[in-house]
């Protein structure tokens, strides 16, 4: 294993913040660079606070003199980057954000790393950048490939797609050794509740009405968190510069489905007082503009080159994604402090 350290961009959300937690429990070294917008909390590290593998550093992948500082200090040996603006609706209502980070943040990362590794043996180094299925458009009956042409909907997913299409490009032209995963949706601890997942968990529990956006027969491939951090694991350590991986399970279900097995989970864990279904609360809501209606990408390359392979089912994880957001109803009040989304009429909090 290398002795440098790895510098995870955007380490304090969601994926992040369980991808450090998973690369430091498999012995690496982490440097978390995160700029803490409202989705990124130092709580999601605190598991790390005092462990020498761990050190957090609060800034912007936009500060290119703040990122070239700390790749010539630091000298890691691969930025895995996640920092991005990554909520939907929020891009809907105000782009602008989405493409100061997810754009010209990774286009000041990839400066800055391409100065780094200038003088040095590229070979030993990596860039890997996360990115979404978002980026291929709404799917028909087939999966996309790594090789389906891009057709964003929103202004979040056309702003990570132009991220790739610079990742790409700084290798075919200046040979940076970047590479590309595309995944799907993702759930388990520490996302914060504006997503779907863990909005309708904490809505349910505080006897909110559950809004499905139209008529709820969106599909999506619930991928595990735990299985992204292992596929991205094997990527940084097997997968090879200028190439793109799709990450997922391959079996998208409609998001009134994830309702239902979400609601089903809570009666039978924490039945409501009055005895009714959670269900119940479900509430049909105006659809999201350029709402894609379908997500599904094919990971047999990862599958078949790589010899990756997700291990949680869908029903299984979601229950103990649930069972956590229960136990850890602090980290919830702690994360909603930052949170923004009352100005939007998403959420009215906890406790
Ligand atoms: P998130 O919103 O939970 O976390 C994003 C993190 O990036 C936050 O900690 C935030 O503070 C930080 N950040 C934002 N702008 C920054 C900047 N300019 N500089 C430094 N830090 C900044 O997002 P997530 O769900 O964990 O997604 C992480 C990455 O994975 C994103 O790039 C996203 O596009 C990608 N992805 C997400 C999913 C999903 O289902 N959540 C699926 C596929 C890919
Ligand atoms: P989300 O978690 O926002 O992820 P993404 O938009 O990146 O797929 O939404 C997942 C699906 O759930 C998507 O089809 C939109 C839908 N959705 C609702 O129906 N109601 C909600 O309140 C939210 C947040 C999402």
């Amino acid at each position: 294993m290398n002795e440098r350290p790895i510098l995870v961009t955007g380490g304090a959300g969601f994926i992040g913040s369980n991808f450090v937690h998973h690369m430091i429990s498999n012995g690496y070294s982490v440097i978390t660079l995160d700029a803490l917008t409202y989705a990124g909390s130092t709580e999601n590290l605190r598991a790390h606070t005092d462990n020498p593998q761990h050190e957090f550093v609060e800034g912007s992948i936009a500060d290119g003199t703040l990122v070239k500082n700390l790749l010539i200090s630091r000298e890691p040996w691969a930025i895995v980057n996640f920092a991005a603006e990554t909520h939907v609706d929020r891009s809907i209502d105000g782009p602008a954000a989405f493409i100061e980070s997810n754009i010209v943040g990774v286009f000041v990362l990839l400066e800055a790393f391409q100065h780094y590794v200038a003088m040095r043996d590229k070979t030993d180094y990596r860039f890997l950048h996360v990115s979404t299925d978002e980026v291929y458009g709404s799917a028909g009956n087939e999966a996309f490939h790594e090789t389906s042409p891009y057709a964003p909907s929103s202004p979040y997913a056309a702003s990570k797609a132009a991220a790739d299409h610079l990742s790409r490009a700084w290798y075919k032209t200046y040979g940076l050794p970047t590479i590309i995963t595309n995944c799907s949706n993702n759930y388990g601890p520490y996302q914060f509740p504006e997503k779907l997942i863990p909005l309708m968990t904490v809505k349910a529990l505080h006897e909110e009405a559950l809004p499905v956006y139209g008529n709820g027969k969106q599909r999506r491939d619930w991928l595990h968190v735990s299985d992204h951090c292992s596929a991205l694991q094997t990527v940084l350590e097997s997968g090879q510069p200028g190439e793109t991986y799709n990450v997922g399970c391959g079996q998208d279900v409609e998001n009134l489905y994830v309702v239902q097995c979400l609601c089903a989970t809570l009666d039978r864990i924490r039945p409501r007082a009055n005895g009714n279904s959670y269900f119940d609360l479900v509430q049909y809501v105006d659809d999201r503009p350029g709402h894609d209606l379908r997500y599904a990408v094919d990971a047999s390359k990862l599958r078949s080159e790589l010899g990756w392979q997700p291990k949680i089912d869908f029903e299984t994880g979601l229950e103990s994604t649930i069972v956590w957001y229960l136990e850890n109803e602090d980290w919830i009040r702690a994360v909603r402090a930052d949170y923004e989304g009352e100005r939007l009429g998403k959420f009215s909090g906890v406790g």
